[in-house]
């Protein structure tokens, strides 16, 4: 049942006439969401007084010594509540009937409506309405950050400026106020990369000069709820090693590949790394093409793996460069080869 019943003794008949919408008491309450059925609507007590009903259900039934009044809700979502009544303080109060769901409706208008004696089950106009109330669902923190993006990957090269931003990660949260303020971290933490907590943005803050291996790490967001929840991580990884399959049969002086462009609008290329007698391959210097330099042999060399030092050539203008180190930027080329059949 949607209503309750107070007893009110039936005062002088006078012929009350209920003003529009904007004369209607209005009162405002409020409850968290997840909150168990038949929690109260806090915030909100409704004396039975302002609601005119004694006036009106009189004028109906004129003569009559006591009146029962009920009262319904009625409007859209008007069956997530139940209103009752506190007799002995002449107040209604409102409890809800369902778990709600702050993200699914934020907030409920429902009118009051009056019905003097029995409330039939009839069409809900025919209930004069005596109040308006708006109930707001309050916000917990049931959901957990998520990011925007998959897995991703970084472009990076040792030129790139210590504490500058190489990403910006954006994680949502379908909560609201601290329940979706987010704070950014990076695992681990003492190693290259650091997320600015407020805003996402992965700084690097450490040199990568001359690492072997990719680098990797995960990012997380934890909302500021209480309890916080954190969301999945997500992966961050710069570049592998550029691997490229070479013919066994690749004539000598073919190219087989140019690691332009790079970032640099001049730049000079440089085999560090083996030298030039252990390689197969020679690099250009100015333009950055990798040569084949003697025959290539499946059987006894697989796999090769270069070095190259990528310099700009325009020396002190180069920007962002603050790793420290002299060195300059390393470029990895792997090289494999397939029998062509
Ligand atoms: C409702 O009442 C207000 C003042 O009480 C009045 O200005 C307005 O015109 C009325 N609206 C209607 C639709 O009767
Ligand atoms: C009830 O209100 C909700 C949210 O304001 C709205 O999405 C829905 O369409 C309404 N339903 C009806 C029957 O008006
Ligand atoms: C970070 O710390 C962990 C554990 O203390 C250690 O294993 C790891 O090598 C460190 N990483 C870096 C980049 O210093
Ligand atoms: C190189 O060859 C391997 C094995 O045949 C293959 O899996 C790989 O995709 C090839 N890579 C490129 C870049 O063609």
């Amino acid at each position: 049942m949607l209503f309750w019943i107070v007893f009110l003794p039936a005062l002088a008949c006078s012929s009350a006439v209920l003003g529009n919408r904007t004369d209607l008491p209005f009162f405002h309450g409020h409850v968290f969401e997840n909150s168990s059925p038949s929690s109260r609507v806090n915030g909100l007590s409704v004396p039975v007084k302002r609601l005119n009903s004694q006036r009106l259900c009189a004028a109906e039934e004129t003569g009559a010594l006591q009146t029962t009044v009920h009262f319904k809700l009625l409007g859209n979502g008007s069956d997530k509540f139940r209103v009752l009544a506190h007799h002995k303080r002449g107040h209604i109060l409102l409890k809800t009937s369902e778990v709600l769901d702050r993200e699914e409706r934020a907030e409920y208008t429902l009118d009051v409506g009056l019905c003097c004696g029995l409330c039939a089950e009839e069409n809900e106009a025919e209930f004069p309405v005596v109040a308006s109330i708006k109930v707001d669902v309050l916000d917990t923190n049931d959901h957990q950050p998520a990011f925007t993006t998959e897995d991703v990957k970084l472009s990076l090269d040792d030129a790139t400026a210590l504490r500058s931003s190489v990403y910006a990660l954006t994680a949502r949260d379908g909560d609201s106020g601290k329940n979706a303020e987010m704070i950014y971290f990076v695992v681990p933490k003492n190693g290259s990369f650091y997320a600015v907590p407020k805003t996402g943005d992965i700084l690097l803050v450490d040199s990568i000069l001359g690492l072997d291996e990719p680098i990797k790490f995960e990012v997380f967001a934890r909302d500021r709820g209480w309890p916080p929840r954190t969301s999945r991580s997500v992966l961050v990884q710069s570049d592998e090693p550029l691997l490229i399959n070479v013919s066994e049969d690749a004539g000598i002086g073919s190219v087989v590949m140019n690691l332009n462009p790079v970032r640099f609008q001049t730049a000079a290329f440089e085999l560090v790394e083996p030298d030039l007698e252990s390689t197969p391959v020679s690099v250009s210097r100015d333009t950055g093409d990798i040569i084949i330099s003697r025959r290539l042999d499946r059987e006894t060399e697989p796999l090769v793996e270069i070095s190259v030092k990528v310099q700009d050539k325009r020396g002190k203008k180069r920007r962002g460069v603050t790793c420290g180190a002299p060195g300059s930027p390393v470029l990895r080329v792997r090289l494999g080869r397939r029998l062509i059949e």
